[in-house]
């Protein structure tokens, strides 16, 4: 019996647990309507610590349906995943190659382990204040004697996809291991709209969070292995150190579920979604002035739709909220040149026409808008390092004026959010160009998160 069923079977059956959790089968506490299947580690429903019955056979399934040796269960999102694969690939004295558009979790694994990370910087996309691909040619020239592995996130979050089978060529002949963080890619291998996946691109850990693109609760994710460059034990004792030792059956379930879906309806569901979403790149020809960003030269994941606003006659912070307030309709993201919506198979034709009028609509309006908004585009730069991530995160520091803070060694992460990418990590140097676009981000109001001092009147750098 799968998963899902024998908890539903276990519910039904009404027993009385004298175990944890303690709202006891939602007898009491929030959200109480759901709690009957939020069980513990009780006779037959095995331990994902050391899976050895009922969740064992479903990460089997789990990792024949993504097409991957081994796959593991995480209930604290990709992140734990990140942190666990970087763990147990390398320490303090190895280089791991970064792509410098990593997620912020990446940065953590860098501070847990110590590893010193090579930083390589994405291609620019021309008038876009987002990252493009990394090419083989950048990994090539990242490599050194010393280095363990690389990680690179593919697809981004904007849905730019890196070419994973030429690097993973060129990496595995150096014995190297390729991590890659397809987060935002767990649905891509569903329907070949969609490049292919790290996995299909020979990848040797690929993390992917469900619960972004498939229809599966937040903090639920997936790491998959393949080959024999991964040392399994290691990363198993590394996922049960980052990973809690409570980890909720309603999660794991969750994604229990979201498997049998994909087996059962995938076929049919993911058609009536890749119809609409072409059909939604098709109207989006008709607009004048916002522009849908197709594939441009680069492979993309097209579930992400990017709206383009050109000459910043609004920014997608500002489209963002006229959507809110006048069509009913959210974002996953507004920033300063362009917004984010997040597409997946459980939307629907409804949806997509919502919001192909409203954008439609907001689009004709823009002909008489002659505020121009005006930001500089965010130039994307590699940092200098001074100090590792994890010599710089356990120094000594002080807290000093922002404004004074040119050429100094950051002490803390200068994070915008979304999408969760470090502009400054610690033993990073404050240059004066990275100033200026913390003032641009200030300026638009994005979120800046993991400092100290939220407003950055002052700044943690190293003494
Ligand atoms: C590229 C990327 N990687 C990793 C993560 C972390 O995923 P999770 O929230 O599932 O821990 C995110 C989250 O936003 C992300 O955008």
């Amino acid at each position: 019996m799968e998963l899902w069923q024998a908890l539903k079977n276990h519910s039904q059956q009404q027993y009385y647990p004298f175990h944890m959790p303690g709202h006891k089968a939602g007898r009491l506490g929030a959200f109480t309507e759901i709690l009957s299947q939020d069980i513990t580690e009780i006779t037959d429903f095995d331990n994902l610590h050391k899976p050895e019955g009922i969740l064992l056979q479903s990460q089997k399934r789990c990792a024949e349906l993504f097409g991957a040796e081994e796959s593991f269960f995480l209930v604290n999102g990709s992140t734990s995943g990140i942190l666990s694969s970087i763990l147990s690939v390398c320490s303090a004295k190895d280089e791991i190659i970064v792509a410098r558009n990593c997620h912020k979790s990446v940065y953590s694994a860098l501070v847990l382990s110590g590893a010193k990370p090579i930083y390589i910087l994405p291609e620019n996309i021309e008038n876009a204040d987002f990252l493009g691909s990394i090419t083989l040619e950048q990994i090539q020239k990242a490599v050194t004697k010393n280095t363990k592995a690389a990680i690179i996130t593919s697809p981004t979050y904007e849905g730019i996809t890196s070419n994973i089978a030429e690097i993973s060529d060129f990496l595995h002949k150096k014995n190297i291991l390729l991590i890659v963080d397809e987060a935002h890619g767990s649905h891509m291998k569903f329907h070949n709209y969609f490049p292919k996946t790290a996995l299909q691109q020979n990848a040797d850990i690929v993390i992917q969070s469900l619960h972004k693109t498939l229809p599966c609760p937040t903090q639920t994710a997936v790491l998959h292995i393949q080959g024999n460059r991964v040392n399994r034990n290691k990363l198993k004792q590394c996922l049960s150190m980052v990973q809690t030792s409570s980890p909720s059956y309603l999660f794991l379930s969750a994604i229990d579920f979201c498997c049998h879906w994909l087996e059962k309806e995938a076929k049919n569901a993911f058609e009536y979604y890749v119809q609409n979403l072409k059909w939604f790149y098709e109207q989006s020809k008709y607009w004048k002035h916002i522009v849908l960003l197709n594939e441009a030269g680069y492979c993309r994941d097209k579930s992400k739709l990017i709206l383009q606003l050109p000459q910043r006659q609004m920014t997608g912070i500002q489209l963002n909220d006229i959507l809110i307030k006048k069509y009913h309709l959210i974002l996953e993201m507004g920033y300063l040149s362009y917004a984010i919506a997040m597409t997946s198979p459980a939307d629907t034709k409804q949806g997509f026409d919502m919001l192909s009028k409203a954008i439609t609509q907001i689009d004709a309006e823009i002909c008489g808008n002659s505020k121009v908004m005006s930001f500089p585009k965010i130039q994307n730069i590699l940092p200098i390092l001074k100090y590792c991530p994890r010599q710089a995160f356990f120094a000594e520091k002080k807290q000093i004026p922002f404004s004074k803070s040119q050429g100094q060694i950051c002490g803390e992460f200068i994070i915008p959010y979304p999408p969760g990418i470090p502009l400054l990590a610690p033993g990073e140097v404050i240059t004066k160009q990275i100033m200026k676009q913390i003032a641009v981000l200030q300026k638009a109001n994005i979120s800046l998160v993991g400092c100290h001092n939220n407003t950055l009147n002052t700044i943690e750098v190293i003494s």
